[in-house]
């Protein structure tokens, strides 16, 4: 709770933020690749070995009984089947629902581009997901500025476009209007915002950046401020048309921020300035890759063309890209496949599987047959290829109905509605 009587203790920055380590596999906001084998190969990420390095949480079943007792919801698939697999300081979210205390939820997304792809609205479907379940506010931002500068090319103008076409594909992934503020970085900075901002910057060193981003001399400074407005979109205070203008109060309101486990080191350090800042600190629930068509070593990415299913593919497309690119855990001939069985852990149709296909049961069966070599890597594909193609035509057709005044609506700097925790009664 932000208190200003007390003393703020010095730059904590460097405590939780640096420990991050990265042993062979290298995943940070820029860089996703498992461990290089002796072989010469990429391994599948080790998300266990993971949590460890950063310092997270696994998501257990202790924890999943409680979400499902606390908030009546069976906890989503993604939760389920780990592919929600870690957090930070769920617990205190979660006791906040109870209490009905209030608290927020915060994700973004980077506008590189006009195309958007199926990895990036797994955790967008998610967030809206918790926001049906929570009924809490969402804010969404664009970091344009980040795309700006972290890239040699792309000018000011594009990125501020891209902003706007994402805008439209987040809001086509189904957001209440009432309960959900999208912003421009070069839209939103200032006020209160940017108050936050340098006061988040001022708690943070250049050691520090460099030890958290990898920055060195080289890198423009720009990039070296920029995890100031990402993580300043962590403090409620940032927002007065949201929770009032009173900061003392709205200090102690945190927000939970899904993603996936590469935008952790943000966090990281915004957790630290957060303390030293005597706001509450963000919580976090950290999403694994869906992963490229080429494996379980590396990310689906927008800069890679034949890694990714975009929004925008048509259904040839993805039938061509499935079963031309995507890595197969099956044998080499049909007579070795019935005999030896596939991998479904490796596999990346069926990988593909586990993030869309809601039965459970369904699911198992697939991998037990798969498994035992009765199911074969072609109709594995098919399976997929049909699911990817329904899921992405439905996002199409939403995505149709996406206006201009529909994104003005979303990104209007105004207050929202929601009703926390029904089952709590009201004062
Ligand atoms: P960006 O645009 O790189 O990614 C947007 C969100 O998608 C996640 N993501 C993926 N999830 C599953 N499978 C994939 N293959 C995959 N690729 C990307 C990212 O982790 C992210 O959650 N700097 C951020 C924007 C941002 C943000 C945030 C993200 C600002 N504030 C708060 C999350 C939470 C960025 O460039 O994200
Ligand atoms: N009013 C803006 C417009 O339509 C909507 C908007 C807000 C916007 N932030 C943005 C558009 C950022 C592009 C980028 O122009």
């Amino acid at each position: 709770m932000a208190d200003s009587s007390q003393p703020v203790p010095p730059a904590p920055a460097d405590v939780e933020a640096t420990q991050a380590i990265s042993g062979g596999q290298k995943i940070d906001p820029w860089n996703v690749s498992g461990e290089v084998g002796e072989d010469g190969k990429v391994k599948a990420i080790d998300y266990q070995k993971l949590t460890n390095e950063f310092g997270t949480s696994l998501i257990d079943d202790k924890l999943l009984e409680r979400w499902e007792k606390v908030t009546g919801h069976k906890p989503h698939r993604f939760m389920r089947r780990q592919i929600v697999f870690s957090h930070r300081d769920l617990s205190l979210i979660l006791d906040r629902y109870e209490k009905n205390e209030p608290f927020y939820l915060y994700t973004g997304r980077g506008p590189s581009s006009d195309s958007m792809h199926v990895g990036h609205t797994q955790v967008f479907d998610f967030v809206k997901w918790l926001q049906d379940v929570l009924d809490v506010p969402l804010i969404i931002m664009l970091t344009d500025d980040e795309k700006f500068l972290f890239s040699e090319k792309r000018t000011v103008e594009e990125v501020i476009g891209y902003s706007k076409t994402n805008a439209m594909d987040i809001i086509a992934i189904g957001f209440d209007p009432k309960k959900t503020f999208i912003f421009s970085d070069f839209e939103y900075v200032g006020g209160a915002f940017y108050r936050n901002i340098v006061r988040f910057s001022k708690r943070v060193t250049y050691n520090t950046a460099k030890a958290i981003f990898g920055f060195d001399g080289s890198s423009n400074i720009g990039k070296i401020h920029f995890a100031s407005i990402q993580g300043a979109t962590a403090f409620a205070t940032s927002f007065p048309h949201i929770f009032g203008a009173d900061e003392k109060r709205v200090a102690g309101i945190p927000c939970l921020i899904p993603c996936a486990i590469d935008q952790d080191p943000y966090f990281r350090l915004t957790r630290d300035a957060a303390y030293g800042l005597r706001y509450a600190k963000p919580s976090l629930i950290h999403m694994r890759f869906l992963d490229a068509l080429q494996g379980p070593g590396s990310k689906m990415s927008a800069s890679d063309a034949n890694s990714a299913i975009f929004l925008s593919d048509t259904a040839k497309q993805i039938k061509t890209k499935i079963n031309k690119y995507a890595f197969s855990g099956g044998q080499e001939t049909l007579e070795e496949h019935r005999e030896l069985g596939g991998n479904p852990d490796v596999d990346v149709a069926y990988q593909y599987l586990q993030f869309m296909m809601d039965d459970d049961e369904e699911l198992a069966r697939l991998n037990r047959e798969y498994r035992s070599g009765e199911l074969l890597t072609g109709e594995m594909k098919n399976i997929c290829i049909e699911h990817l193609q329904k899921y992405v035509t439905g996002f199409q057709e939403r995505r149709a109905k996406v206006t201009e005044d529909v994104v003005n609506e979303f990104m209007a700097t105004r207050p929202l509605e929601w009703a926390g925790n029904p089952k709590v009664p009201r004062a």
